[in-house]
């Protein structure tokens, strides 16, 4: 993996890992040592030059190493290695130097931050930074240590606690690198001057009587700035992520120590983080079911689909223009119809909108957006629809409005494209019957906003075929979204589990537990939004409707005192929501926004509040237990699916890997002893489906 060529008195090693990018495993460390028992014997090399063969310089430490094995002593004794090796290199009197052509992220840049000096070339694509906090890790090859020795500790500790990967010139700013080249051939002879013009080099905390840029730990501002940063990670965090509260005990601790015993303390904090269930939880979704999510199945390999150029899209509304502008980003033709032109024009604003701000934050130009609105071709007429190979229809809500649109668009569309409704709660199944090729009529279901969010439901009806979802996986994959691919359902899967967040919260209220309890512990339990401002966002009107037409659908009522209560406000004091003037919530013109005081005269508190513990139970259990069951009746039909769509789709606590995940996290009988019990006193919701009690975990 690492190659020397050598010139004179002047190594260069190239790496170039066997597999796509260069990373840290059992092998690449050993070669590391390898590569350097050759180089530091050799007497006539006075430095060292560190490129990449690969696009990235170097990415961290091999993920899926470390997942495969349960053995954690091990991945320990090959940090301890790495650490040494790192230690060795910057000691060694021979100047190293790296030189960054690519990305250079974690374990990466702690590679570089063991160089004596670091430049970039100008590559807009590169990224620097330390990303480990974001699965649940630390910089553990150094990088608590070297870089606040490096840049002090203000400027370093909010980079590890964030996870931010800077673009080169940021990263300048940010003193992470001491120099950025315009092309590889200035970069390698910055380098080579570098090396030239500095023999013996040595680290700035290795030299005597060195001092910390901005003051040691002990100085009263950087004592002051500890305190906030660990109140503020606190605060975010509701103690649910352990990572950034050892990225701030490894620099604390660490810059109290000499630097040997620094890098010590620093690995005994990581492979506490090793060995929590927090960092498992967030490199098994995040990282290793995001990468397979991102590939097209095996099983649709043989599927023949169409290269989709045209796509047609229904509806110029809130997530119609949304879907337009992701769709000319990916470099596809639209067309945008409205029921006429003036409001198709209106959803065309929207990627106006988006592209000047990107023209005026400097990320694109002129030309390029003028490029790209070419791209959206707006009408009334459904005959302009003729040629496209996909279509998205996003039009009202509306079971009739939507066979009406079915049928005029596959009356001009290619007759072999593929009919997708972006429809949130109307089974797809249901909505094909209007369809003359229901093979070729799929779900696809945004979130919205449609350019910020991640996940896409891709929702194969009765009769949808592989042709129809291998088509949608390649248009989503285009889009550079995540797609979950499930089986028709009310609610599909995203929908149904997010309500019963909801729902368990307006039981809540109706049973008389405090709404500010609530909130606050919807707030804790690490859910992206607390479950009534949520609700007031999405509007109870909408709720209240969806209520109506399931109970419609079905044939039942929904008769408990949390359904009574949406029907209550919504139906006769018209408590809508956010948008319409209040609903859990009041909005005061200019004010903060603040829990409805007449909450408290339609329930009357109960005398006896529960414990926080209980409410945030009840608030995660009651997803999980919905999730289960849509597992076993097959809605989703693997865990990881279940996991990234509660993470990306309605934001479910990420530190426990998603919403089955979470299942593990607690401990599959613990956790099933307090669902029975909660079955007991609040209700039937709460019963385990048979999937549970026949497995022994999730994973
Ligand atoms: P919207 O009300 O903002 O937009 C609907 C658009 O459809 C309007 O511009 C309307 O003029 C247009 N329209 C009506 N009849 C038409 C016709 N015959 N031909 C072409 N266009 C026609 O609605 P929104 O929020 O964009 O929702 C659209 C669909 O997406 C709905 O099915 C909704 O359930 C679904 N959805 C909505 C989400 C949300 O957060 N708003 C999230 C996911 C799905």
């Amino acid at each position: 993996m690492f190659t020397i060529t050598k010139n004179n008195e002047i190594a260069h090693v190239t790496m170039n890992a066997a597999g796509p990018v260069n990373s840290w495993g059992l092998n690449a460390v050993i070669e590391l040592r390898n590569m350097l028992d050759n180089v530091l014997a050799d007497a006539e090399i006075k430095g060292v030059i560190l490129s990449s063969a690969k696009k990235d310089w170097f990415v961290g430490a091999d993920l899926k190493e470390i997942m495969a094995t349960d053995d954690i002593t091990g991945v320990m004794q090959m940090g301890r290695m790495l650490t040494d090796q790192f230690r060795r290199m910057e000691t060694s009197g021979k100047m190293f130097v790296a030189a960054i052509n690519g990305s250079a992220l974690g374990g990466g840049y702690e590679l570089a931050l063991a160089c004596h000096k670091r430049i970039a070339l100008n590559n807009p694509q590169t990224r620097i930074g330390f990303p480990e906090v974001t699965i649940g890790l630390l910089p553990g090859a150094g990088g608590t240590q070297r870089f606040p020795r490096l840049v002090g500790i203000q400027a370093s500790l909010p980079l590890m606690l964030e996870g931010k990967r800077l673009a080169v010139d940021k990263a300048l700013g940010a003193k992470m690198i001491d120099a950025i080249a315009q092309t590889p051939e200035e970069m390698m002879d910055m380098a080579t001057k570098a090396i030239r013009e500095q023999f013996n080099a040595v680290q700035p905390w290795d030299v005597k009587g060195y001092k910390m840029p901005g003051g040691g730990i002990e100085h009263p501002d950087n004592v002051m700035f500890m305190a906030g940063v660990s109140g503020n990670v606190i605060k975010r965090t509701f103690g649910n992520y352990p990572a950034p509260i050892y990225i701030i005990r490894a620099v604390n601790e660490g810059l109290q120590l000499p630097f040997e015993r620094a890098l010590n303390k620093e690995q005994e904090y990581f492979e506490t983080l090793l060995r929590s269930k927090e960092s498992k939880n967030l490199i098994r979704t995040l990282f290793l079911h995001m990468g397979e999510a991102a590939k097209i199945p095996a099983s649709l390999k043989e599927v023949e689909t169409l290269p989709v150029q045209k796509i047609g899209i229904l509806g110029a509304g809130m997530m119609g223009a949304g879907i337009a502008y992701v769709s000319i980003l990916a470099g596809y033709d639209v067309v945008l119809k409205d029921r006429d032109k003036e409001s198709a024009e209106k959803g065309k604003d929207y990627s106006r909108k988006l592209l000047d701000e990107s023209i005026s934050k400097g990320k694109s130009t002129r030309e390029k957006a003028d490029a790209l609105l070419e791209k959206i071709k707006t009408t009334g007429n459904a005959d302009d629809l003729s040629g496209c190979d996909l279509i998205i229809e996003a039009v009202f809500e509306d079971r009739a409005l939507k066979a009406a649109v079915t049928k005029e668009s596959e009356a001009v569309m290619n007759p072999k494209g593929v009919f997708a409704s972006n429809t949130s709660t109307l089974p797809i199944t249901g909505l094909a019957e209007a369809s003359a090729r229901p093979d070729n009529f799929i779900g696809l279901h945004f979130f919205s906003p449609v350019d910020k969010m991640q996940l896409v439901e891709i929702i194969r009806g009765k009769n949808t075929s592989d042709f129809a979802v291998k088509l949608c996986l390649e248009y989503v994959q285009k889009i550079k979204k995540t797609p979950i691919v499930v089986n028709d359902g009310r609610g599909f899967f995203t929908s149904r589990i997010f309500t019963t967040y909801l729902f368990e919260a307006f039981e809540m209220v109706a049973e008389g537990v405090s709404p500010a309890l609530i909130e606050n512990c919807g707030k804790m339990t690490g859910m992206a939004t607390s479950p009534l401002a949520v609700a007031d966002e999405v509007s109870l009107e909408l709720i209240y409707k969806i209520m109506l037409q399931t109970e419609k659908d079905l044939g039942t009522a929904y008769n408990t005192p949390g359904a009574a209560l949406i029907k209550k406000m919504v139906g006769e004091l018209k408590r809508l929501g956010r948008k319409s003037g209040g609903g859990f919530y009041e909005y005061p013109e200019g004010g903060k926004k603040k829990l409805w005081k007449g909450l408290s005269e339609l329930v009357k508190p109960a005398a006896e509040q529960p414990d926080a513990e209980t409410v945030k139970q009840r608030l995660l259990y009651i997803q999980a237990l919905e999730a289960a069951k849509c597992w076993e009746e097959g809605i989703v039909q693997k865990p990881a699916d279940a996991d990234l769509g509660s993470i990306f789709g309605w934001g479910f606590a990420p530190h426990t890997g998603g919403v089955l995940s979470y299942i593990d996290h607690v401990g599959l009988p613990a956790f099933l002893a307090r669902a029975e019990e909660f079955a007991t006193k609040y209700g039937e919701r709460f019963t385990p489906c048979k999937k549970l009690r026949e497995i022994k975990r999730v994973y």
